[in-house]
């Protein structure tokens, strides 16, 4: 869709409230000074329960891979820190084709940040084997992350759970980064949200985005609704895309 339309049609607003953000209107209300520092953290998470083509949810990405490329002390710390900013940001969106869009987005923000970093601060080029396993993890990520289906009742359109995936950083040894999958549904995490009252409270300005930040998925509450009898095997980043899996008894 064009940058500056930011209606698809009559029907889709009055059955849908699609209305789409202007660029201009993201980024004064991500200056808030508050969003700004969360945004300063790459780990801060974010949440979009009506993602449409990702206006906020690119933006952000934007902003965190601008962090990344800061504070990275090498190539491989930004491969690695420009993930861990990817993999904090969540989307829900109720329309295909919008999710499509969506997705398609941040593909391409990522993409493109990453492979800009990598000539501008490594004079390195971003089509050798490194490269194409972070791109690859970077989609696995997105399509994890950007959900479609109905924030109201946290089901997909065929009436399953909503599972989101938590991409939980494990203690760095020997200097490598491994990374822990798990699943939640999405009840789950707002069960548990609810009961702690750890959601953060947005301004009014922000109700259309409602964005919740750092939900705590190590909740006892949610352990129990963890989503399958398999488990992702620990692994870099990087790796992520293979998505190994393995049995873990009951
Ligand atoms: C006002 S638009 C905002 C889109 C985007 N956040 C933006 O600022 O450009 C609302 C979006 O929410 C989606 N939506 C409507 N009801 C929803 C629901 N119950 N669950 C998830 N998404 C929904 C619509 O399809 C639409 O894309």
């Amino acid at each position: 869709m064009p940058e500056n339309q930011l209606i698809k049609s009559k029907s889709r607003v009055l059955q849908h409230g699609e209305v789409f953000t202007p660029l201009e209107t993201v980024k004064q209300m991500l200056d808030e000074p508050k969003l700004k520092e969360a945004l300063y953290d790459i780990s801060t998470t974010f949440l979009e329960p009506s993602a449409g083509e990702g206006a906020f949810l690119v933006e952000i990405l934007t902003r965190k891979m601008r962090v990344a490329k800061e504070l990275a002390e090498s190539r491989l710390d930004f491969d690695d820190k420009s993930l861990i900013a990817l993999s904090s940001l969540y989307g829900v969106e109720l329309l295909e084709d919008n999710v499509e869009t969506l997705v398609m987005n941040m593909i391409m923000t990522f993409s493109q940040g990453y492979s800009e970093t990598l000539v501008e601060k490594f004079d390195e080029k971003a089509n050798d084997a490194k490269s194409k396993h972070v791109l690859e993890s970077a989609k696995t990520i997105i399509r994890a992350n950007m959900l479609q289906g109905n924030t109201l009742t946290r089901k997909d359109a065929d009436g399953n759970p909503l599972y989101f995936s938590e991409w939980k950083l494990l203690p760095v040894k020997r200097g490598v980064q491994k990374v822990q999958r798990k699943t939640y549904t999405f009840d789950a995490i707002i069960n548990q949200s609810e009961e702690e009252s750890s959601v953060v409270e947005t301004e009014p300005v922000f109700e259309e985005i409602d964005l919740l930040a750092d939900v705590d998925f190590e909740d006892e509450s949610s352990k129990t609704d963890t989503a399958k009898t398999v488990r992702y095997v620990p692994c870099r980043l990087t790796e992520v895309y293979q998505e190994l899996v393995e049995d873990v008894a009951e």
